[in-house]
């Protein structure tokens, strides 16, 4: 019966036509790139190394700008990763992720009867998590910063208070959401002063320009202290929240190593636990390099089969190994062993898929000692930075912090609230992903740099839940299997499987002409999401020093650089 519900759909993705082109070259520029989901984001970043400051000083104006123009995903109320790479070739990560407030406990989102209170995890009050975002963006620019702070937190004041034109997709997210953000915020908040928004209307955001400006001029403590955290308490006492001065004033984003590994011709850089994205990453580009992927060629019956069964153990070994490294043995070096990850094809066939009932996690070595958005930016001096930062899913919670104009992330939907039980991506997870207080919950963001032959290649990276890995995968292989041009890799369509539910996700076009027939009969049972899947932010340096941007076209994604 399931079969015979498929065929239409396969047809669909088989005839879907592929409007973006695979042979589109992005924007070039000699020394300097910004990509990123909101045009004016990539015009501030543009700005500010045109004035002479580096990748770093570039981010942060990036992530506070982004908080204003692209308030679905772009934040203060809620956290991210970035990756780093100087251009003497040393390599950071950061982990500004957000955490569980000190009073979350591990059935939290659990009536009487044990079962899931629906959405409790992802509307509301109580779903949102500690934000990391500012704490984040500080302690970056301590490290790494050449600007004055001020000078970065600015334009975001400025466009705030001065308020900037809603894209036609931008207003419509807005529109679509105006009841929930009526429903889960306690105070009317300025999205939704207006009715219908339309393109061009001018949004301006008074509350938050003076968050900003208290940002501005008193760093970490203009958020996590004073009036903001004020606020932030305020409403979580009127909402029902559990989120404490406590747990403001406890906050630290965390420096961590990132992880890297040789695969193939190209060195990759990306981001550890409590991110999932460098691990799964790696695994996949690993097990790829045993398979002729570039002489089956893109799009093809062999080459999505082969990506697929190899997403299926990963995802396998996601579900049961990972969570957050401060509360957790994670076997990161077991899982990242070359041997290891080759074993979990073993049981793989070209000829027929593997159900994900009979796909486990793997054993690894033992245990040792212990709406997102992407943004991509390289300097004129080679530095490189990568960043994915979110409030989870679009506008986060829902819940705007009364007076202080912004949302709060729902980013504690990303932890297990009961072992087997799905999240909103239809993850699940066990006793690793449990929660507890102060712990940081599994993330899928993929923040990553690319070298080859020990130069800066490719910075690239993804929004987009459990399609983030993938998407980044996908686009890898792009450009290093198809030698696809950055925006060509963007572009492509996509596929996508992460063990459980056994489906493959499907972008229209996604598929060549009769694969998508091929894999079914090899089992394989194909979803069609026509929403598109994940958004990606890409630059790849070319042979001449050059680079290429690669900006989404799923949104209003721009590449800017001099
Ligand atoms: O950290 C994660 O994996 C998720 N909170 C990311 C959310 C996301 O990409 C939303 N976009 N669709």
């Amino acid at each position: 019966m399931i079969k015979k519900l498929l065929i239409p759909f396969l047809l669909i993705i088989t005839a879907g036509c592929q409007n973006r082109s695979l042979d589109e070259v992005g924007l070039i520029t000699d020394k300097a790139m910004v990509v990123s989901a909101h045009p004016l984001a990539s015009s501030v970043g543009n700005e500010i190394m045109l004035r002479g400051g580096n990748a770093v000083d570039a981010a942060i104006a990036v992530q506070f700008a982004l908080a204003v123009v692209y308030p679905d995903a772009g934040n203060i109320g809620g956290g991210g990763f970035l990756v780093l790479r100087q251009q003497d070739g040393s390599v950071d990560a950061l982990d500004y992720r957000e955490e569980a407030p000190g009073d979350a406990h591990r059935d939290m989102y659990l009536n009487e009867e044990g079962e899931v209170i629906e959405d409790l995890s992802v509307k509301g009050h109580l779903a949102a998590g500690v934000p990391g975002t500012v704490d984040g963006m500080v302690q970056l620019h301590e490290k790494y910063g050449t600007m004055p702070w001020e000078e970065l937190v600015q334009p975001a004041v400025l466009l705030a208070a001065n308020g900037f034109p809603l894209t036609a997709k931008e207003a419509e997210k807005l529109n679509e959401n105006q009841d929930d953000f009526i429903t889960y915020s306690t105070r009317r908040p300025e999205f939704i002063l207006k009715d219908n928004w339309e393109e061009g209307d001018t949004l301006r955001i008074p509350d938050l320009a003076k968050t900003l400006a208290r940002i501005r001029d008193q760093g970490r403590a203009g958020f996590y202290e004073g009036a903001t955290a004020q606020y932030i308490v305020d409403e979580m006492k009127r909402g029902g929240g559990i989120i404490s001065k406590e747990d403001l004033a406890n906050y630290r984003a965390i420096w961590r190593e990132p992880l890297t590994a040789k695969v193939g011709e190209h060195n990759v850089i990306s981001m550890p636990p409590p991110s999932s994205g460098g691990i799964a990453l790696i695994q996949l580009l690993t097990i790829s390099e045993d398979y002729p992927v570039d002489e089956w060629g893109i799009k093809t019956t062999e080459t999505a089969h082969f990506m697929i069964e190899a997403e299926k153990r990963v995802y396998a070994d996601r579900a049961k190994h990972l969570g957050d490294p401060d509360f957790i043995d994670v076997p990161v070096e077991g899982l990242l062993e070359e041997a290891y990850i080759k074993r979990r094809m073993r049981d793989f066939s070209m000829d027929s898929d593997t159900d994900s009932e009979e796909v486990y996690a793997g054993k690894p070595a033992a245990y040792e000692g212990a709406q997102t958005t992407h943004y991509s930016i390289v300097d004129p001096m080679g530095n490189a930075i990568s960043v994915t930062t979110t409030l989870n899913t679009n506008f986060g919670a829902l819940v705007f912090v009364d007076g202080a104009g912004f949302l709060l992330n729902n980013e504690m939907d990303d932890f297990s609230a009961k072992p087997g039980y799905p999240n909103t991506y239809g993850l699940i997870g066990g006793e690793a992903n449990a929660i507890a207080p102060g712990k940081r919950m599994l993330s899928s963001m993929t923040p990553t740099i690319l070298e080859k032959d020990g130069d800066l290649y490719m910075v690239v990276g993804s929004m987009g839940g459990s399609t983030i890995i993938t998407t980044v995968y996908q686009i890898i292989l792009n450009v290093i299997a198809h030698d696809l041009p950055m925006q060509g890799a963007v572009n492509a369509g996509r596929f996508h499987h992460q063990w459980e539910p056994d489906w493959v996700l499907s972008e229209l076009g996604a598929l060549g002409p009769g694969t998508g027939l091929q894999l079914w009969l090899k089992g394989h049972k194909i979803a069609p999401n026509p929403r598109g899947i994940g958004r990606a932010a890409g630059i790849l340096v070319l042979p001449d020093g050059r680079m290429e941007g690669g900006a989404d076209p799923r949104g209003d994604d721009a590449a800017a650089g001099f």
